[in-house]
C-alpha cells in the first residue's frame, strides 16, 4: 500500500467539487497525469484546456474500464453521485448511481490493482436517532434519506474492499460544501451557496429551510485540502478508512443571513421551507471530528466570517465582469 500516484481519475469531475478537485489535483501532479471524467454536462473552459478530459457512465463498467486501460490509471477520485435533494426525488436513480457506479469503481480498482481510490461519505449517513450536538466518529447510522442509505452502504462497502481485498479505500463524511465556482448539484445545504449568489445578483434570497437550522458546512479550500490530506496520510496510521467524521464550522441560516448582511446591508432573506426542511431536520448540527485530527492531522483553515468576505469578493468580482 505503499506504491506511489502515477496517474489520476476524477469521476464526477464537472460537479461542484470535482470541477475544482481536479483543477487542484493537476496543480499538485502535473495536467497530463489527471484526468477529468464527466457525464453528460460539457466541462467549462479551465477544466477542459488543463488536461485530460473524457465522458463515462459509472453504471457502466465498461465506461470506466475503458479510460482506466487508456490512461493507465493506478488512482481514483469517485465523485460521482446522486445527491439528496434529487435523491429523494429519483431514490432508484440514486441508488443506481452511488452503488452500482461505487461497485464499479471498486472492482475495476481491485482488478487493476490501483495503488488508491477516494470516495468521500456525507452528514447524510446520521439519522434522527443519533446525537445531533458533536455527533461522535462511532455512532447510530440509520439515516432517513435514499441519498443517507446509499452512503452508508458505500462506507461499508469500501471498508469492505480495505479488509477483504486490501485496497486502499479512504473517504470522509463531508458537511455541506460552499463555494464560488460551481453551483452544487442537488443537495439540502444547497441555500447556503445559493444564498451568496442571489445577496450579489438581487440582494434577496428566499430560503428553503427555517431561519433556525443549523447544519454543519465547509468551504470548498479546506474540502480540497482535506481530500489531498487523507490521500497522502501514511495508511499504518489511519484506524479508519471510507468514514471519518470531518468538521469545519455550524450556523444557522439566519446567522449565515446576518453574516451576509454585515458586508450587503440592504440584504434580505425570507425562509419558505420545502421538503428538504425534513432531511435537514434529521441530519447533525455539530461534528466530532477528532478521529481526523488525531489520524492524519485534519485541520480546517476557513470560519463563518472568513468564508463570507471571499465568497462575496469572488462572486461580486464576477458578477461587475458580467460573468455571474
Ligand atoms: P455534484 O452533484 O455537483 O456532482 C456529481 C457529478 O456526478 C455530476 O457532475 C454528475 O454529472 C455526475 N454523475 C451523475 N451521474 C453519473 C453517472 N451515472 N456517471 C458518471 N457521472 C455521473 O456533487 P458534488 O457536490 O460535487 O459531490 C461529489 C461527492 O461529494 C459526492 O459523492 C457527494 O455525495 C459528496 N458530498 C458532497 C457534499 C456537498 O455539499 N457538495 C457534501 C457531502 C458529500
Ligand atoms: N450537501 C450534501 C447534500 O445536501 C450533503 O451530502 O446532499
Amino acid at each position: 500500500m505503499a506504491k506511489e500516484t502515477k496517474k489520476i481519475l476524477v469521476t464526477g469531475a464537472v460537479g461542484q467539487i470535482g470541477s475544482e478537485l481536479t483543477l487542484a489535483l493537476r496543480e499538485r501532479y502535473g495536467g497530463d497525469n489527471v484526468v477529468a471524467a464527466g457525464h453528460r454536462t460539457q466541462p467549462g473552459e479551465a477544466l477542459r484546456d488543463s488536461g485530460p478530459f473524457e465522458f463515462i457512465d459509472v453504471r457502466r463498467r465498461e465506461t470506466v474500464e475503458e479510460v482506466v486501460k487508456r490512461y493507465n490509471i493506478d488512482t481514483i477520485y469517485h465523485l460521482a453521485a446522486i445527491l439528496s435533494a434529487v435523491g429523494e426525488e429519483k431514490p432508484l436513480l440514486a441508488w443506481d448511481v452511488n452503488m452500482n457506479g461505487l461497485y464499479n469503481i471498486l472492482e475495476v480498482a481491485r482488478q487493476h490493482e490501483m495503488v488508491r481510490v477516494f470516495c468521500p461519505s456525507s452528514i447524510a449517513v446520521f439519522g434522527p436517532q443519533t446525537p445531533r450536538h458533536n455527533t461522535p466518529q462511532e455512532t447510530i447510522l440509520c439515516p432517513t434519506t435514499m441519498y443517507g442509505v446509499t452512503k452508508v452502504a458505500g462506507e461499508l462497502l469500501c471498508n469492505y474492499y480495505v479488509r477483504r481485498f486490501g485496497l486502499d479505500v479512504r473517504g470522509l463524511r463531508y458537511p455541506g460544501i460552499i463555494s464560488a465556482e460551481t453551483p452544487p448539484g442537488g443537495g439540502t445545504t444547497d441555500y447556503a451557496v445559493e444564498i451568496y449568489y442571489e445577496a450579489i445578483r438581487h440582494r434577496r434570497y428566499t430560503c428553503f429551510v427555517r431561519q433556525d437550522t443549523v447544519l454543519p458546512m465547509m468551504y470548498m479550500p479546506d474540502c480540497l485540502k482535506a481530500a489531498m490530506d487523507l490521500m497522502e496520510a501514511d495508511f499504518a496510521q489511519l484506524r479508519h478508512h471510507a468514514d471519518y467524521n470531518v468538521a469545519a464550522m455550524s450556523f444557522s441560516a439566519g446567522e449565515l443571513a446576518a453574516e451576509i448582511q454585515k458586508h450587503i446591508p440592504d440584504f434580505v432573506c425570507e425562509y419558505r421551507p420545502d421538503f428538504r426542511q425534513a432531511i435537514a431536520d434529521s441530519w447533525p448540527r455539530s461534528i466530532d471530528d477528532s478521529a481526523a485530527r488525531q489520524e492524519w492531522g485534519w485541520q480546517p483553515a476557513y470560519d463563518l466570517a472568513a468564508m463570507t468576505v471571499d465568497m462575496l469578493e469572488k462572486l461580486g468580482r464576477r458578477h461587475a465582469e458580467g460573468r455571474l
